[in-house]
Protein backbone atom coordinates (compact mmCIF):
# COMPACT_ATOMS: atom_id res chain seq x y z
CA UNK A 1 0.00 0.00 0.00
CA UNK A 2 1.53 3.31 -1.05
CA UNK A 3 0.86 5.10 2.60
CA UNK A 4 3.22 2.65 4.73
CA UNK A 5 6.93 3.61 5.58
CA UNK A 6 8.60 2.23 7.68
CA UNK A 7 9.93 4.10 11.32
CA UNK A 8 12.45 3.18 13.91
CA UNK A 9 10.92 2.61 16.85
CA UNK A 10 13.36 3.19 20.04
CA UNK A 11 12.59 4.50 23.39
CA UNK A 12 12.91 8.28 22.96
CA UNK A 13 9.75 7.39 20.81
CA UNK A 14 7.23 6.85 22.95
CA UNK A 15 4.28 7.57 20.74
CA UNK A 16 5.45 4.81 18.43
CA UNK A 17 6.30 2.60 21.37
CA UNK A 18 2.91 2.59 22.49
CA UNK A 19 1.78 1.79 18.67
CA UNK A 20 4.62 -1.27 18.86
CA UNK A 21 2.72 -2.57 22.29
CA UNK A 22 -0.46 -2.58 20.66
CA UNK A 23 0.71 -4.44 16.88
CA UNK A 24 2.53 -7.15 19.31
CA UNK A 25 -0.72 -9.14 20.68
CA UNK A 26 -2.04 -8.36 16.85
CA UNK A 27 0.44 -10.58 16.11
CA UNK A 28 1.47 -13.25 18.98
CA UNK A 29 -1.98 -13.19 21.18
CA UNK A 30 -0.63 -14.15 24.71
CA UNK A 31 2.77 -12.06 24.18
CA UNK A 32 2.90 -8.19 25.96
CA UNK A 33 5.80 -5.86 25.99
CA UNK A 34 3.45 -2.97 28.09
CA UNK A 35 4.70 -4.18 31.28
CA UNK A 36 8.41 -4.38 30.28
CA UNK A 37 8.29 -0.91 28.95
CA UNK A 38 6.69 0.79 32.00
CA UNK A 39 9.66 -0.83 33.71
CA UNK A 40 11.70 1.39 32.08
CA UNK A 41 13.96 -1.99 30.41
CA UNK A 42 13.14 -0.77 27.10
CA UNK A 43 17.11 0.90 26.46
CA UNK A 44 18.56 1.80 23.32
CA UNK A 45 19.85 -1.43 23.23
CA UNK A 46 16.13 -2.32 21.54
CA UNK A 47 14.62 -1.11 18.15
CA UNK A 48 11.67 -2.18 16.38
CA UNK A 49 11.80 -1.77 12.77
CA UNK A 50 7.62 -1.40 12.16
CA UNK A 51 6.11 -0.49 9.08
CA UNK A 52 3.24 2.06 9.82
CA UNK A 53 0.12 2.65 8.03
CA UNK A 54 -2.86 5.18 9.26
CA UNK A 55 -0.52 5.35 12.65
CA UNK A 56 -0.60 1.60 13.52
CA UNK A 57 2.28 -0.71 13.35
CA UNK A 58 1.42 -3.13 10.77
CA UNK A 59 4.68 -5.18 10.46
CA UNK A 60 7.66 -5.20 12.53
CA UNK A 61 11.20 -7.08 13.12
CA UNK A 62 12.82 -5.95 16.34
CA UNK A 63 16.52 -5.88 17.17
CA UNK A 64 17.97 -6.31 20.44
CA UNK A 65 21.66 -5.45 20.51
CA UNK A 66 23.46 -8.60 22.57
CA UNK A 67 26.54 -8.95 24.25
CA UNK A 68 26.83 -12.70 23.07
CA UNK A 69 29.64 -15.00 24.10
CA UNK A 70 31.36 -17.52 21.73
CA UNK A 71 33.88 -19.74 23.03
CA UNK A 72 35.30 -17.86 26.01
CA UNK A 73 34.93 -14.63 23.73
CA UNK A 74 32.50 -11.37 23.58
CA UNK A 75 30.56 -11.11 20.38
CA UNK A 76 28.60 -7.90 19.97
CA UNK A 77 25.76 -9.04 17.72
CA UNK A 78 22.20 -8.44 17.37
CA UNK A 79 19.22 -10.55 17.88
CA UNK A 80 15.97 -10.62 15.95
CA UNK A 81 12.35 -10.46 17.59
CA UNK A 82 8.95 -9.99 17.15
CA UNK A 83 8.94 -10.31 13.81
CA UNK A 84 5.53 -10.40 12.12
CA UNK A 85 2.42 -8.94 9.99
CA UNK A 86 -0.96 -8.33 11.39
CA UNK A 87 -3.03 -11.34 9.70
CA UNK A 88 -5.08 -9.09 7.75
CA UNK A 89 -1.83 -7.40 6.04
CA UNK A 90 -0.06 -10.73 4.75
CA UNK A 91 0.98 -11.85 1.56
CA UNK A 92 2.08 -8.02 0.53
CA UNK A 93 5.35 -8.25 1.20
CA UNK A 94 5.51 -5.81 4.71
CA UNK A 95 7.15 -8.37 6.67
CA UNK A 96 10.29 -8.43 4.12
CA UNK A 97 9.90 -4.40 4.27
CA UNK A 98 10.44 -4.43 7.91
CA UNK A 99 13.30 -7.25 7.91
CA UNK A 100 15.04 -5.85 5.13
CA UNK A 101 15.14 -2.47 7.24
CA UNK A 102 16.28 -4.59 10.03
CA UNK A 103 19.32 -6.11 8.47
CA UNK A 104 19.99 -3.23 6.54
CA UNK A 105 20.37 -1.39 9.77
CA UNK A 106 22.86 -4.29 11.03
CA UNK A 107 25.28 -4.68 8.03
CA UNK A 108 27.50 -7.39 8.24
CA UNK A 109 26.99 -8.13 12.18
CA UNK A 110 26.22 -11.47 13.75
CA UNK A 111 22.46 -11.91 13.95
CA UNK A 112 20.30 -14.55 15.71
CA UNK A 113 16.65 -15.23 16.34
CA UNK A 114 14.51 -18.47 17.78
CA UNK A 115 11.71 -18.98 14.99
CA UNK A 116 8.67 -20.82 15.31
CA UNK A 117 7.55 -24.66 13.38
CA UNK A 118 5.17 -21.70 11.01
CA UNK A 119 8.10 -19.79 9.35
CA UNK A 120 11.25 -22.40 8.80
CA UNK A 121 11.35 -21.50 5.37
CA UNK A 122 11.18 -17.62 6.24
CA UNK A 123 14.50 -16.97 7.46
CA UNK A 124 16.55 -18.68 5.35
CA UNK A 125 15.35 -16.14 2.28
CA UNK A 126 16.89 -13.72 4.47
CA UNK A 127 20.36 -15.25 4.61
CA UNK A 128 19.92 -17.25 7.68
CA UNK A 129 20.80 -20.80 8.52
CA UNK A 130 19.21 -23.33 10.76
CA UNK A 131 21.44 -24.69 14.05
CA UNK A 132 20.48 -27.31 16.28
CA UNK A 133 19.79 -26.85 19.90
CA UNK A 134 20.17 -29.73 22.43
CA UNK A 135 18.53 -30.53 26.39
CA UNK A 136 20.96 -31.42 29.07
CA UNK A 137 20.26 -32.37 31.90
CA UNK A 138 21.33 -35.30 34.92
CA UNK A 139 19.91 -37.38 37.14
CA UNK A 140 20.85 -36.16 40.48
CA UNK A 141 18.95 -36.74 43.92
CA UNK A 142 17.32 -33.52 45.44
CA UNK A 143 16.08 -33.23 48.91
CA UNK A 144 14.11 -29.94 50.76
CA UNK A 145 15.95 -28.15 52.68
CA UNK A 146 14.55 -26.15 55.99
CA UNK A 147 16.16 -23.01 54.71
CA UNK A 148 14.36 -21.98 51.06
CA UNK A 149 15.54 -19.68 48.50
CA UNK A 150 13.88 -16.47 48.67
CA UNK A 151 11.79 -15.52 45.91
CA UNK A 152 12.48 -12.03 44.00
CA UNK A 153 10.41 -9.97 42.13
CA UNK A 154 11.20 -8.30 39.26
CA UNK A 155 8.24 -6.38 39.58
CA UNK A 156 10.66 -4.09 42.14
CA UNK A 157 13.02 -1.92 40.78
CA UNK A 158 15.59 -2.31 43.29
CA UNK A 159 15.69 -6.16 42.51
CA UNK A 160 15.31 -4.89 38.98
CA UNK A 161 18.55 -3.18 39.59
CA UNK A 162 20.35 -6.20 41.77
CA UNK A 163 19.79 -8.12 38.65
CA UNK A 164 21.58 -5.59 36.39
CA UNK A 165 24.16 -5.18 38.46
CA UNK A 166 24.82 -8.76 38.97
CA UNK A 167 24.35 -9.55 35.43
CA UNK A 168 27.28 -7.01 34.52
CA UNK A 169 29.77 -7.82 37.52
CA UNK A 170 28.61 -11.74 36.97
CA UNK A 171 30.58 -14.60 35.44
CA UNK A 172 28.34 -15.74 32.43
CA UNK A 173 26.35 -18.75 32.41
CA UNK A 174 28.20 -20.43 29.65
CA UNK A 175 31.35 -19.90 27.58
CA UNK A 176 29.99 -22.06 24.42
CA UNK A 177 27.71 -20.27 23.13
CA UNK A 178 25.33 -17.77 25.21
CA UNK A 179 25.01 -13.89 26.42
CA UNK A 180 26.60 -11.76 28.70
CA UNK A 181 24.38 -8.45 30.12
CA UNK A 182 20.91 -10.05 29.29
CA UNK A 183 19.21 -8.80 32.81
CA UNK A 184 17.04 -7.03 30.56
CA UNK A 185 15.72 -9.86 28.19
CA UNK A 186 15.00 -12.12 31.56
CA UNK A 187 13.37 -8.99 32.61
CA UNK A 188 11.05 -8.96 29.70
CA UNK A 189 9.97 -12.82 30.57
CA UNK A 190 9.34 -12.13 33.79
CA UNK A 191 7.29 -8.97 32.69
CA UNK A 192 5.38 -10.94 30.57
CA UNK A 193 4.89 -14.21 33.16
CA UNK A 194 6.59 -16.36 31.02
CA UNK A 195 9.96 -17.07 33.73
CA UNK A 196 10.52 -19.28 36.28
CA UNK A 197 10.47 -17.95 39.96
CA UNK A 198 13.93 -16.17 40.43
CA UNK A 199 15.03 -16.92 43.58
CA UNK A 200 18.24 -15.68 46.09
CA UNK A 201 20.30 -19.01 46.40
CA UNK A 202 23.22 -17.35 47.83
CA UNK A 203 23.61 -13.59 48.04
CA UNK A 204 26.04 -13.03 44.85
CA UNK A 205 23.75 -15.92 42.99
CA UNK A 206 20.56 -15.46 42.12
CA UNK A 207 18.72 -18.45 39.67
CA UNK A 208 15.24 -18.89 37.46
CA UNK A 209 14.34 -22.13 38.83
CA UNK A 210 11.62 -24.32 39.31
CA UNK A 211 10.12 -28.12 39.67
CA UNK A 212 7.95 -28.51 36.50
CA UNK A 213 6.98 -32.49 36.64
CA UNK A 214 9.01 -33.80 39.09
CA UNK A 215 12.46 -32.48 37.20
CA UNK A 216 14.24 -29.19 38.94
CA UNK A 217 14.99 -27.02 35.98
CA UNK A 218 17.30 -24.22 35.98
CA UNK A 219 17.19 -21.77 33.31
CA UNK A 220 19.80 -19.23 34.31
CA UNK A 221 22.14 -18.65 36.88
CA UNK A 222 22.93 -14.65 37.86
CA UNK A 223 26.36 -15.35 39.92
CA UNK A 224 29.37 -13.70 40.37
CA UNK A 225 31.59 -16.92 40.36
CA UNK A 226 31.11 -20.61 39.46
CA UNK A 227 30.41 -22.56 42.89
CA UNK A 228 29.53 -26.08 43.69
CA UNK A 229 25.41 -26.22 42.95
CA UNK A 230 24.98 -29.13 44.97
CA UNK A 231 24.47 -28.37 48.58
CA UNK A 232 22.49 -25.23 47.59
CA UNK A 233 19.71 -27.23 45.51
CA UNK A 234 17.59 -28.30 48.24
CA UNK A 235 16.50 -24.71 48.51
CA UNK A 236 15.09 -24.45 45.62
CA UNK A 237 12.95 -27.65 45.76
CA UNK A 238 9.69 -28.82 48.81
CA UNK A 239 9.41 -31.88 47.35
CA UNK A 240 12.32 -34.87 46.18
CA UNK A 241 13.59 -34.55 42.94
CA UNK A 242 15.76 -37.37 40.99
CA UNK A 243 16.37 -35.05 37.80
CA UNK A 244 17.78 -32.13 37.01
CA UNK A 245 18.20 -29.43 33.53
CA UNK A 246 19.40 -26.82 32.47
CA UNK A 247 17.69 -23.50 30.24
CA UNK A 248 21.85 -23.38 29.23
CA UNK A 249 24.66 -25.35 28.27
CA UNK A 250 25.88 -26.33 31.52
CA UNK A 251 29.56 -27.20 31.19
CA UNK A 252 30.81 -24.86 33.84
CA UNK A 253 28.17 -25.55 36.37
CA UNK A 254 27.44 -29.24 35.52
CA UNK A 255 30.28 -30.71 34.01
CA UNK A 256 29.03 -34.42 34.31
CA UNK A 257 25.25 -33.09 32.38
CA UNK A 258 24.66 -34.86 29.58
CA UNK A 259 22.35 -34.38 26.41
CA UNK A 260 19.20 -35.75 26.93
CA UNK A 261 17.73 -35.04 23.04
CA UNK A 262 18.06 -32.75 20.55
CA UNK A 263 15.31 -29.56 21.11
CA UNK A 264 12.98 -30.07 19.08
CA UNK A 265 10.79 -26.53 20.14
CA UNK A 266 14.35 -24.82 19.65
CA UNK A 267 14.56 -23.21 16.10
CA UNK A 268 17.52 -21.22 16.36
CA UNK A 269 18.62 -19.37 13.05
CA UNK A 270 21.94 -17.63 12.64
CA UNK A 271 23.69 -15.42 10.46
CA UNK A 272 27.15 -13.85 9.76
CA UNK A 273 28.31 -16.06 12.90
CA UNK A 274 30.68 -19.01 13.49
CA UNK A 275 29.80 -21.65 16.20
CA UNK A 276 31.34 -24.13 17.78
CA UNK A 277 30.00 -27.83 16.21
CA UNK A 278 29.53 -28.98 19.74
CA UNK A 279 26.41 -29.44 21.22
CA UNK A 280 24.73 -26.30 22.72
CA UNK A 281 21.61 -24.53 24.46
CA UNK A 282 21.71 -20.76 23.96
CA UNK A 283 20.61 -19.59 27.14
CA UNK A 284 16.49 -19.49 27.56
CA UNK A 285 16.37 -16.19 29.18
CA UNK A 286 18.56 -14.26 26.68
CA UNK A 287 16.18 -15.60 23.58
CA UNK A 288 14.05 -12.90 22.62
C1 LIG B 1 5.55 -14.98 8.70
C2 LIG B 1 4.98 -13.60 8.53
C3 LIG B 1 5.87 -12.62 9.30
C4 LIG B 1 4.98 -13.22 7.05
O1 LIG B 1 4.48 -11.90 6.91
P1 LIG B 1 4.06 -11.34 5.46
O2 LIG B 1 3.99 -9.85 5.54
O3 LIG B 1 2.90 -12.07 4.97
O4 LIG B 1 5.35 -11.78 4.60
P2 LIG B 1 5.80 -11.13 3.24
O5 LIG B 1 4.60 -10.93 2.38
O6 LIG B 1 6.66 -9.94 3.48
O7 LIG B 1 6.67 -12.30 2.64
C5 LIG B 1 8.08 -12.18 2.44
C6 LIG B 1 8.54 -13.45 1.78
O8 LIG B 1 8.44 -14.55 2.69
C7 LIG B 1 7.58 -15.55 2.15
N1 LIG B 1 6.80 -16.05 3.28
C8 LIG B 1 5.77 -15.44 3.90
N2 LIG B 1 5.35 -16.18 4.93
C9 LIG B 1 6.12 -17.27 4.97
C10 LIG B 1 6.16 -18.41 5.80
N3 LIG B 1 5.32 -18.58 6.86
N4 LIG B 1 7.09 -19.35 5.54
C11 LIG B 1 7.92 -19.21 4.51
N5 LIG B 1 7.95 -18.15 3.68
C12 LIG B 1 7.04 -17.19 3.90
C13 LIG B 1 6.76 -14.86 1.10
O9 LIG B 1 6.36 -15.77 0.11
C14 LIG B 1 7.71 -13.83 0.58
O10 LIG B 1 8.63 -14.43 -0.34
P3 LIG B 1 9.47 -13.57 -1.39
O11 LIG B 1 9.40 -12.12 -1.01
O12 LIG B 1 10.85 -14.12 -1.29
O13 LIG B 1 8.79 -13.85 -2.69
C15 LIG B 1 3.50 -13.53 9.03
O14 LIG B 1 2.78 -14.58 8.48
C16 LIG B 1 3.33 -13.59 10.54
O15 LIG B 1 3.29 -12.56 11.20
N6 LIG B 1 3.16 -14.79 11.10
C17 LIG B 1 2.84 -14.98 12.51
C18 LIG B 1 3.93 -14.46 13.42
C19 LIG B 1 5.20 -15.29 13.37
O16 LIG B 1 5.17 -16.50 13.46
N7 LIG B 1 6.33 -14.58 13.24
C20 LIG B 1 7.62 -15.20 13.25
C21 LIG B 1 8.14 -15.15 14.60
S1 LIG B 1 9.70 -15.96 14.69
Amino acid sequence: MSNSRVVVIDHHAPALQSAFCDYVPRVFRTVDFKRWREWGEWTDDYRAFGVIEDGRVVANASVMRMCLRVEGRDVIGYQLGAVGCVPERRGHGLARVAMEAAMEALGDAPVILFANKTVLDFYPRFGFAPRAQCLFGVDHEVTPSADPAPTLELADPAIRQGLLTLASTGTPVTERFGARLHARIASWYAAANFARPLRQLREDAWVFASVEDGVLHIDDVFATEVFDLRPYLGRLVTEPVKQLQFGFTPERWWPDARVLEEDAEADLFVRGLSLPTGPDRFPVMART
